[in-house]
């Protein structure tokens, strides 16, 4: 992360789904938003950008599939609709990635901004929705925090995401 006095998007306790992996993995979301950010800001090249954007799309995929699991596992019964939510952001990233990559345009700071606002709103709504509803129902997240943690080990021994950071 970056040491600027300002930063994009900080995170904030009110953020907090109070499961920990969960949490843990929206902070590294915070985090990459934040590196692109300033990638973009500083003008920091296409190599930079676009390593930057794998690593979101591919963290992002990985949290979102891990948190579904998590949902299923615990019969949440809106499960469905908070996949397409998921679905629809993916696209998006998606979107925001081939135009970048393949045709050349430039991200535009409004993108930046939609995705923070994204990611802040879909924590605070949904996904804090689900975790009270696995609170209310005693399910305990801990057998699948253990094999999410152990599975994003392996990834980012593949994927070396602490090299964004160099
Ligand atoms: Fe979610």
């Amino acid at each position: 992360m970056s040491n600027d006095d300002e930063v994009f998007f900080k995170w904030s306790p009110e953020y907090s789904v109070q499961i920990k992996t969960i949490d843990d993995q929206h902070k590294v979301l915070v985090d990459i938003l934040n590196r692109l950010f300033v990638a973009v800001s500083k003008r920091e090249g296409d190599k930079a950008i676009a390593g930057i954007l794998d690593a979101l799309m591919s963290y992002t995929q990985k949290h979102f599939s891990l948190e579904e699991r998590l949902m299923y596992q615990a019969h949440y019964p809106d499960l469905e609709a908070h996949m397409e939510e998921h679905r629809k952001l993916i696209e998006k990233l998606d979107m925001l990635s081939k135009k970048y990559l393949l045709e050349d345009k430039p991200i535009y700071f409004e993108m930046l901004s939609f995705l923070k606002t994204w990611l802040r709103e879909h924590i605070m709504g949904v996904d804090q929705r689900y975790s009270a509803a696995l609170r209310d129902v005693g399910f305990s997240a801990e057998a699948w925090e253990q094999e999410a943690t152990a599975e994003f080990a392996v990834m980012s021994e593949s994927k070396k995401w602490w090299e964004l950071w160099k």
